[in-house]
């Protein structure tokens, strides 16, 4: 095939939602797929617990949906909830065909595997492998691609913005393609398509501790966003209630699954407190226990809490979770005998890119799958393991819309190159790194697990000096894979704190000391508009 722009399809990401896009189109459509490192780096990789669906015969797909539209406390679109939840089966069954090896059941009941139980969940409904279930899903779906004679991956290349038909004085604007530095030449070259899609994961590295690589700094987020695209529902950051906490440790989280399988929260003088906090104890919903762990370490003034799973089996612990056992032991903690040090880390971007339940985005042709996008599945909290599902049926979903469209839309025509002529290479690099460090840390203590309006706006006046300086910084010096980044994270991080203010009561993960309360009347979502200055809330969908 023919490897150079212009494709039919472009996908900016290679996570589970990217590749499995990838594999939905490419018998007989073109497709570029970029990643930004290598292919496999992103949250896909690392997911450990496992993928909801609805599996075993006892369950229904109407308790999942129950489950779902209770963590999303009243802010979960009900048709995109049972849309996911009914195509989760063959979304799985998918997976298993291409050889994801899945954990069996050891006693071989029905359905042939081994369902996990996280929090939320009323049954075991997760499949999984070990817990190690992303690099299972990812390393397959990687394989896959490479093979297909009409997918060309271009790893190490950095997409910096859309380009769209309004910017060049179109008046009937669409997507044309994108602007994308390749990061081993430090070029910038223009990947013309009929059909772009963003698949960049989320936003968590906005915060100073989180689970996720490197990857996730906002970047399908903010391009969409600069290319008039609304988003929706971004104050909802979900915090993982246990990631490990240990000086050398960057990072590394501890499934829920180990809580699904028996595992309790301790304080430092052995209490369990989670029944203080809800009947549903450490499965309650992750918003619920995050802020408890939050609750009770400020109370305490502790470093952490602990996670203790040790009066389980010792076999039953290596078997199930060897990647977390591994880990805990490289950093001197056996946890099949003692507890694990843990704290709150960001986690997840519930909100993102407006979209329909085929992926479209208000810009024609442009599609957002995976964490990048806001379907209304989600709601207010995210329910554990349902990411990786939506990734897959969104995927699917968004493949087939774009192949009833695609004679419809010409390959777009040359388009302009990057213009480099007024910009010269930077002299201060510090002033990145230093606004790197400066944003992480006070959306960490501002905009973090508990929020007030007095923080919120400190955090605002903070942000929009910051995208001051990034911008005028951004417009003189040649752009660096760095500098990208800080620009979509500070963009993203203004999204968070302006929806943040416009939402006057506690939700989900939205918890502010100033309006403890949900307000009374219908949930709305919270829309950011493109150059409208407030933030619109309307009733969510189909409700
Ligand atoms: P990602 O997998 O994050 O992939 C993003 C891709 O976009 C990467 O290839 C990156 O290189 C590329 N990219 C980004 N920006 C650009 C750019 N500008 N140009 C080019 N490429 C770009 N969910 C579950 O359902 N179950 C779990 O068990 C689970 N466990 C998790 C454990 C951890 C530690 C983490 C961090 C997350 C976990 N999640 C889990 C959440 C889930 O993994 C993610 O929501 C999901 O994998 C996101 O997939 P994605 O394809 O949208 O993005
Ligand atoms: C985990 O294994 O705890 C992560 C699951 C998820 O984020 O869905």
């Amino acid at each position: 095939m023919d490897n150079r722009s212009p494709f039919d399809v472009l996908i900016i990401g290679s996570g589970a939602a990217g590749l499995r896009l990838a594999l939905e189109l490419a018998d007989g459509v073109r497709v570029a797929v970029l990643a930004k490192r290598q292919l496999t780096e992103g949250s896909s990789f690392y997911a450990q617990g496992g993928i909801s669906a609805v599996l075993d015969p006892a369950d229904t797909v109407e308790s999942h949906v129950q489950d779902t539209l209770v963590a999303g406390a009243g802010l979960c679109h009900e048709d995109a909830v049972r849309f996911t939840v009914e195509n989760g089966p063959a979304a799985i069954r998918w997976l298993i065909d291409r050889g994801v090896r899945f954990t069996p059941d050891e006693n071989g009941a029905e359905p042939g595997y081994h369902l996990t139980r996280e929090g939320g969940h009323s049954r075991r409904r997760i499949i999984h492998a070990a817990d190690a279930t992303g690099r299972a899903v990812e390393t397959s779906l990687a394989e896959a691609v490479r093979a297909h004679a009409n997918i060309r991956l271009f790893e190490y290349h950095i997409a910096i913005d859309l380009i769209t038909a309004a910017k060049l004085g179109a008046a009937r604007d669409r997507v044309l393609g994108a602007y994308v530095l390749d990061r081993a030449s430090g070029r910038v070259e223009a990947f013309g398509a009929r059909f772009v899609v963003l698949a960049t994961g989320g936003a968590s590295k906005v915060y100073l501790y989180t689970t996720n690589p490197d990857t996730a700094s906002g970047d399908g987020i903010a391009m969409a966003w600069r290319a008039g695209c609304r988003v929706v529902n971004m104050e909802f950051n979900q915090f993982h209630p246990t990631c490990l906490y240990h000086p050398r440790a960057k990072s590394f989280l501890i499934s829920e699954a180990v809580r699904g399988e028996g595992g309790r929260l301790l304080l430092p003088d052995g209490e369990r407190f989670m029944p203080r906090f809800d009947p549903r104890a450490e499965l309650a919903p992750r918003d619920i226990v995050a802020r408890a762990i939050d609750h009770e370490m400020k109370r305490l003034g502790a470093e952490s809490v602990f996670l203790d799973i040790s009066h389980r089996p010792a076999d039953f612990i290596r078997a199930h979770f060897p990647t977390i056992y591994e880990r805990c032991l490289a950093f001197g903690i056996d946890m099949t005998r003692e507890p694990i040090p843990v704290v709150p880390a960001a986690h997840y971007t519930c909100g993102g890119v407006a979209t329909d339940l085929a992926g479209r985005t208000d810009l024609p042709g442009l599609y957002a799958i995976g964490e990048t996008a806001h379907t209304g599945l989600h709601g207010a909290n995210r329910m554990a393991s349902n990411s990786l599902l939506e990734c897959l049926v969104f995927a699917q979903a968004a493949g087939r819309d774009i192949q009833q469209r695609l004679d419809q839309v010409p390959l777009p025509d040359a388009l302009p190159p990057w213009d480099e002529s007024r910009v010269t290479d930077s002299d201060e690099e510090v002033v990145v790194s230093h606004n790197w460090d400066e944003l992480r840390r006070f959306m960490w203590d501002y905009v973090g697990i508990v929020r007030t309006d007095k923080r919120l706006q400190r955090a605002r006046r903070r942000v929009e000096l910051l995208q001051h300086e990034i911008d005028e910084y951004y417009s003189n010096f040649r752009v660096t894979g760095d500098l990208i980044e800080l620009r979509n994270l500070v963009q993203v991080a203004e999204l968070i704190i302006r929806s943040a203010q416009a939402r006057h009561e506690s939700r989900g993960l939205h918890y502010t000391l100033d309006y403890p309360q949900p307000a009374p009347g219908k949930p709305r979502d919270t829309v950011l508009v493109p150059g409208a200055e407030d933030a619109g809330l309307i009733p969510a969908r189909s409700r």
